[in-house]
């Protein structure tokens, strides 16, 4: 099924079962046999444009490769950034109520940033319940795909994007693009401040963070992800977190049986069972 005559490129089971393997070492992604479509179309973009002439090639290349440029574009090819503003809203009130119980400075750690819907949700919501666009809030993004991390610090959208926004939002947090930016917005420096972004993959056993947070963001991404490696991140999370912290995941992913350590506290919101055992700085 997969040496289909009329590709561009010769793609086998072997292939698939190569790259399927490369993107589980490297990134935990841990693609279903259901999506060799998905492999190839991506893929051979990259074989195109740098005039590999087969997957063969193109894999033998990358394996026990020091090309990081290579990898990157390997892993950047094969992740997924679907992401909205404001996306799974009902978690921004519960994030709202946290931020007005807690003392400043607060630290948020939003860890599959993707291009920066999310963070600067996060932002928004931190301006709103402070009243200004300076709130005493540092969020750290952090994403595996380093072309989502430079769209996202770009802070530049298409419009259609903030189109469900509330008008007060799309007014106070955006500036709007004329001339040559016409159809584009910006979100206001002032908010863009307010985050940080930083290259980290998930799966590596140290994280480049120091301190730890009253909130993790960690939505959407663990389901990329098989129960070992989310066992091990899960885990990986704790302390970090700050004895009052909150961890939100997304729709899909309940961690209430793979963690004692978690108490559910909304819809997928969790906080820490026994904050008297856990660390709170690394
Ligand atoms: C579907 S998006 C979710 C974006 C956002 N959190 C949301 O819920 O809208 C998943 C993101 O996880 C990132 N990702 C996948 N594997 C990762 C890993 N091993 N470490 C860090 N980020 C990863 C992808 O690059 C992608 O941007």
């Amino acid at each position: 099924m997969l040496n289909k005559s009329d590709r561009e490129f010769d793609f086998t089971n072997e292939d698939f079962t190569r790259a399927r393997k490369l993107i589980y070492q490297y990134a935990g992604i841990a693609l279903a046999e259901t999506k060799a479509e998905l492999v190839y179309g991506r893929l051979s973009r990259i074989l195109r444009n740098q005039g590999i002439r087969s997957f063969k090639e193109y894999l033998d290349s990358l394996m026990g490769t020091h090309n990081q440029r290579a990898l990157e574009e390997f892993i950047n090819a094969l992740t997924t950034n679907l992401t909205s503003f404001f996306r799974e809203n009902h978690h921004f009130p519960i994030l709202a109520e946290h931020l007005a119980s807690l003392n400043a400075p607060i630290t948020i750690w939003c860890c599959a940033a993707s291009t920066g819907e999310e963070p600067y949700s996060i932002a928004m919501t931190a301006c709103e319940v402070f009243e200004t666009v300076t709130p005493p809030v540092k969020i750290i993004a952090t994403d595996i795909d380093t072309n989502v991390l430079l769209q996202a610090e770009s802070g530049i959208f298409s419009s259609h994007r903030i189109s469900k926004l509330s008008e007060d939002r799309r007014e106070q947090f955006f500036l709007r693009g004329t001339g040559k930016q016409e159809g584009f917005v910006k979100i206001r420096q002032e908010l863009r401040n307010l985050v940080s972004y930083q290259h980290l993959n998930l799966l590596n056993h140290r994280w480049p963070l120091h301190n730890a947070f009253d909130a993790i963001f960690c939505r959407n991404v663990m389901i990329y992800f098989d129960k070992t490696t989310q066992t091990k991140i899960l885990h990986q999370f704790l302390p970090l977190m700050k004895p009052h912290a909150l961890i939100f995941f997304g729709h899909s992913e309940n961690f209430m049986y793979q963690s004692e350590d978690l108490k559910l506290c909304g819809k997928t919101v969790y906080k820490l069972k026994q904050q008297a055992n856990t660390h709170h700085a690394l």
